[in-house]
């Protein structure tokens, strides 16, 4: 029963987690693409004076046209919307299901033996004090001399970004990692908006209120921080996904595929970024997106699987060959604990993602996810079911040369 109210609330506060995150990137993305593509208003004199730009767009049944202020106007509105309640609830929901999932189920999910035998309080101790250092080191950084410097400053968080995935690889089982690398990343987005976004804005409208000069300092850290918040994006939405793709995560060199699948999403963004303001030669403005795209396929060829002419790692692995009966017995013991119409493992309450293994045919009828679950050594989910190396030898190879 539990179990039971366990994965409703998971379904639930994911729903809410989709929603809210919607919500924030769509707006965020909106105000980017806004900003970049604001023009000179062509009649100057039957605009409000200090309007620096403006858009007209058509939608949803009308015409819009949005004015931007170089600084402020000179009364502030009535009513004036605000944007922080998307990020604060996508950040919230988000840690709502990093504990349903990742912390109180951290022996499935977050731990792997094989990479670090963690004990529990551990593993969530080393995950929660890496959300908070990867945010204190980023704030750090960009509040010393370096954070005067755009570059200087995009290079040292692109290396404590890369030295992060690094760390938590060696922690975490593959899926926690990536999960823990992607929920510090928008930690970081929201703290952004939390600590520095919306106290800039916040000065801007209080001194207008004051009717004094407002202080520009806040508002350009408030901007570069956007920035930054921009970039993340398509990384932390891949982490988001990820989970749906051991080949990724379950890869050898995780660390190295999380770092460039990162940097590719970073990429493909900067190039939206800069396709929208129009800027500099067309052959400059589409060489981020050559190199995003470059380094997705060298990840796709990087990550081609290794047993796909005939089962070559179990060839490697020198284990016992097996008949069809004592292939059953692996996956009878190792799998139909949770992949089961009734599952007997605790915690487990229906087949996961509907897989039912209690014949071999059921198996084979998934017969290249289960090569990949087990090669990348994703199933049984964190090792729950005590599979051993040379079963898992001998039941890829049975798969790999049946008769
Ligand atoms: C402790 C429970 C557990 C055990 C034991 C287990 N699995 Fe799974 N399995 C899961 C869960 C949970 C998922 C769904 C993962 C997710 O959230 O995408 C899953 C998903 C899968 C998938 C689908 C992956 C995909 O990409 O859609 C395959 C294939 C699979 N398991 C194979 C196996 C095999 C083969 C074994 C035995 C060697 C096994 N599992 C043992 C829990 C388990």
């Amino acid at each position: 029963m539990v179990t039971y109210l366990l994965d409703w609330a998971g379904l639930l506060v994911r729903w809410l987690h989709v929603i809210a995150g919607i919500a924030w990137i769509g707006a965020s993305f909106y105000f980017v693409w806004l900003d970049n593509h604001l023009r000179p208003v062509a009649e100057p004199e039957r605009v409000d004076p200090g309007v620096g730009g403006e858009l007209w767009a058509v939608h949803g049944g009308g015409f819009y046209r949005s004015q931007k202020y170089r600084v402020a106007p000179a009364m502030l509105p009535e009513t004036l919307h605000w944007f922080y309640w998307e990020a604060y609830t996508t950040w919230l929901s988000g840690f709502g299901l990093l504990c349903l999932l990742y912390f109180i189920r951290a022996e499935a999910y977050l731990i792997d033996p094989a990479v670090a035998p963690l004990s529990k309080p551990a593993a969530i101790g080393i995950a929660m004090g890496v959300l908070i250092a990867a945010w204190l080191i980023y704030d750090a950084l960009c509040r010393s001399p370096l954070g005067r410097q755009a570059n200087v400053l995009a290079g040292a968080v692109a290396l404590l970004v890369a030295v992060e995935a690094w760390g938590v690889c060696h922690l975490f089982s593959g899926r926690g990692a990536f999960m823990i690398f992607g929920s510090s990343l928008g930690t970081i987005m929201v703290a952004n908006v939390l600590f520095v976004i919306i106290p800039g804005q916040r000065e801007l409208v209080h001194a207008k209120r004051q009717g004094r000069e407002p202080d520009a300092a806040p508002g350009l850290r408030g901007k570069q921080r956007s920035v930054h918040n921009t970039y993340f994006t398509l990384p932390v939405v891949f982490v988001m996904i990820s989970n749906h793709y051991a080949m990724t995560y379950g890869a050898r060199n995780n660390w190295l595929v999380l770092i460039a699948m990162s940097f590719a999403g970073a990429c493909i963004r900067a190039w939206f970024v800069a396709r929208h303001r129009r800027a500099g030669n067309e052959a400059r403005m589409a060489l981020p997106a050559v190199l995003g795209v470059v380094t997705l396929i060298g990840v796709a060829a990087a990550l081609v699987p290794s047993f796909a002419p005939n089962g070559t790692p179990a060839a490697r692995l020198a284990a016992p060959p097996v008949d069809r009966a004592q292939a059953e017995r692996i996956v009878a013991q190792r799998c139909v604990p949770c992949h089961a119409t009734s599952p007997t493992q605790a915690g487990f309450n229906a087949a996961p993602n509907g897989l039912v293994f209690e014949s071999i045919d059921q198996l084979l009828a998934h017969l290249p996810e289960v090569q990949q679950q087990l090669t990348t050594r994703t199933m049984p989910l964190g090792n729950l079911t005590h599979m051993t190396d040379e079963e898992r030898a001998s039941l890829l190879m049975w798969l790999g040369h049946r008769p």
